[in-house]
């Protein structure tokens, strides 16, 4: 397949810690395959630091931890910095700059009507703001206006690389409409200077959003109930076999329920014909193994095992790769500073157009200082 439009591909992760199973559906798997398959321009993936300072800035030691073992999931699955450019978004002080001027064209109320920063200030506990106090230090359950602000922030790191394409799951839609508007305000008002950007979806919508193995909503670092890309084989192998499936399913010859069972959740997120014929050839595909499972005689330690494998062989590469880059990680250091170097470039393109657009480049324009002078001496 060729494409016809030459995409900017551009996406980021918080480094709040280490990436898993459900980052790997929902994201990374599927960027590795854009670098692969598509015919872009360009294709950024950074580590939004700075963005989650905005709500862990007490807790510096943790992104700074989780900086590089972000990065060293981004190489473990395959993303290669010869193809993409991996970077750090504090190191491009562009994106900050132009933070700054987006601000003025978005209003406080905008900000609270994004759904993401709603369900994030209720989530985080920021209740209400709190009572101006001269003698108080903290600003109590109050929102940061760093944290409130930071679908700008976001704006400017996908506008700052003229993004066209930027792979994210549901949750982050709402950004990217505020992006485009964003987009759009600019151009009326200085001319046309930014690019809007589309939003990619995962297209399987299993994987948009990938259950803990306790059968929670959502894979959570606190609520220890994720698969994470750097465990060892034994240490998926017991969370695998843990698995919440069907609490009514005691024994091997009771019906089982497939709804809500994290199993049949994964395997429906996993697995593919080829896995029978390998693994379980005594079925020929899900729906026959579903069947059997509702029908009653099909116990979880034989559909656990099959999970099992079907994930060993995806995880397996990644932790091989991921135990030859741990051997140099000056080397890892290295790679994200030559990244962000290259992004440094492209940002600083684009932020002296828009301050051209601004008419912010009183030091450059020879007209001005011509005209200025002018009238002076008249
Ligand atoms: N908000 C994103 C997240 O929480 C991370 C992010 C920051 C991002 N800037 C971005 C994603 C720009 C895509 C494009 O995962």
């Amino acid at each position: 397949m060729t494409e016809v439009k030459k995409d900017v591909i551009l996406t980021g992760d918080r480094p709040t810690g280490k990436l898993h199973l459900g980052h790997y559906v929902g994201s990374l798997k599927g960027r590795v395959e854009l670098m692969n398959k598509m015919n872009y321009k360009d294709m950024f993936v950074f580590i939004a630091d700075a963005q989650a300072l905005t709500d862990n800035f007490d807790n510096p030691e943790k992104i700074r931890q989780n900086l590089i073992e972000v990065a060293l999931d981004y190489l473990s699955v395959g993303l290669d910095p010869q193809r993409v450019t991996i970077f750090v978004q504090s190191m491009v002080p562009e994106l900050t700059e132009l933070t700054f001027f987006y601000m003025n064209l978005v209003t406080v109320a905008r900000l609270r009507r994004n759904p993401t920063v709603k369900a994030e200030i209720e989530m985080r506990g920021f209740g209400k703001d709190a009572e101006c106090n001269e003698n108080e230090v903290s600003f109590g359950t109050g929102i940061p206006t760093g944290f409130f602000t930071y679908p700008i922030s976001q704006a400017a790191d996908i506008t700052a690389f003229k993004a066209t394409l930027v792979p994210v799951g549901e949750d982050q839609k709402p950004m990217l409409e505020q992006t485009n508007e964003i987009v759009r305000t600019f151009n009326r008002i200085y001319g046309p200077t930014l690019v809007e950007a589309d939003v990619l979806l995962p297209t399987n919508c299993i994987c948009r959003r990938l259950p803990g193995t306790d059968g929670k909503a959502k894979m959570s670092k606190s609520l220890g109930n994720c698969i994470y890309l750097s465990e060892t084989a034994d240490q998926t192998h017991k969370k695998i076999m843990s698995m919440y499936t069907d609490p009514q399913h005691i024994n091997i010859s009771d019906p089982g329920h497939i709804e809500g069972n994290t199993v049949f959740t994964y395997l429906d997120a996993f697995c593919s014909p080829e896995h029978f014929s390998l693994y379980l050839p005594e079925y020929s595909n899900l729906d026959e193994l579903k069947e059997h499972y509702q029908r009653g005689g099909l116990g979880d330690v034989k559909i656990k095992k099959f999970l099992e494998k079907i994930l060993m062989e995806e995880l397996e590469p990644i932790r091989a790769r991921r135990k030859e880059f741990e051997k140099d990680i000056p080397a890892v250091f290295q790679m994200l500073k030559d990244g962000t170097e290259k992004a440094r470039q492209t940002a600083a393109q684009t932020l002296s157009e828009v301050k051209r657009a601004m008419k912010i480049d009183y030091f450059n324009d020879k007209e001005l200082i011509a005209e200025i002078t002018k009238k002076f001496e008249g």
